[in-house]
């Protein structure tokens, strides 16, 4: 297994890319870096075979710790892609550089027309990708990853303004299923459920849980790395056999709208 990071710019806290203002939800700089040093310890010890790749950080580019937005995990390799916000654009290349470097396969590319932010790929095992119809990502997208990986890649709208399709629902598997946030049920039964595979039993089910930060979660070996407020149906999902659950604050980035699935590109 092969872990993809990068670490954080110090110019995160005053300049990253966020919905939020910043005199409404402040970023403290050292604390982030703290999480993010967590969250990469995290990741190694839940999979301690794994080669973990930490790319230095760029100041110039404030969103760069953000690396599920610029190389996307495809069988027998890696499709770079063209980040919807023009600011993040150049952040592929370190990408670019070192996951070829480490032995990864370039596969596909996207159309200069197109632009692609990872955070709207959900993944589902070997069936394919549901890719989000973002401000970030464009209906081309989708071909080309199913070109690259040979898989359906299925476009669909992201629930109201969420940043990405990841802010709202992720997957944990055939044993735990998908997890939705509360707010984005209503977008799940009438847009999505109509549309998966076998339907949501077919993915193992889906668990809706009231705190959208929680409904991110990151799956790496045998483990799930959560983050966000617990709730009964959620403490439900994790008394399951087969996954050991950790929790990991990200709070600091999620200022910044990071998920746990935003710092990390996982190739099997
Ligand atoms: N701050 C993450 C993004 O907007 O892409």
């Amino acid at each position: 297994m092969l872990i993809y990071t990068r670490h954080l710019p110090r110019s995160f806290a005053a300049a990253a890319l966020s919905r939020h203002s910043r005199e409404d939800a402040p970023i403290h700089q050292a604390r982030a870096e703290a999480q993010h040093a967590a969250y990469v310890a995290a990741l190694g010890e839940a999979a301690p075979g794994a080669r973990i790749i930490e790319a230095p950080a760029d100041d110039a580019l404030p969103d760069c710790v953000f690396v599920e937005d610029v190389a996307l995990a495809v069988p027998g390799g890696v499709l770079f892609t063209r980040p919807g916000a023009e600011s993040r654009r150049a952040e592929v290349e370190v990408a670019r550089r070192l996951l070829l470097a480490a032995g990864l396969t370039e596969r596909g590319a996207l159309s200069p027309d197109d632009t692609l932010d990872g955070g709207d790929v959900l993944a589902l095992g070997g069936l394919g990708y549901l890719v989000g119809r973002s401000r970030r990502t464009t209906p081309g997208a989708a071909r080309a990853l199913a070109q690259a990986s040979g898989l359906p890649a299925v476009m669909v709208p992201v629930p109201g303004d969420e940043l990405h399709l990841k802010s709202a629902i992720t997957w944990a598997g055939p044993t735990h299923g998908l997890l939705c946030a509360e707010s984005a049920r209503p977008w799940f039964e009438a847009t999505l459920a109509p549309i998966l595979p076998g339907g949501a039993e077919g993915l193992g089910g889906v668990t809706f849980i009231a705190d959208a930060l929680a409904a991110n979660v990151v799956i790496v070996g045998e483990t799930a790395l959560w983050q966000g407020q617990d709730c009964p149906n959620l403490a439900a999902l994790r008394a399951r056999p087969g996954l050991t659950w950790r929790r990991v604050d990200m709070s600091e980035l999620a200022r910044a709208d990071g998920a746990l699935t935003c710092c990390s590109v996982i190739f099997p």
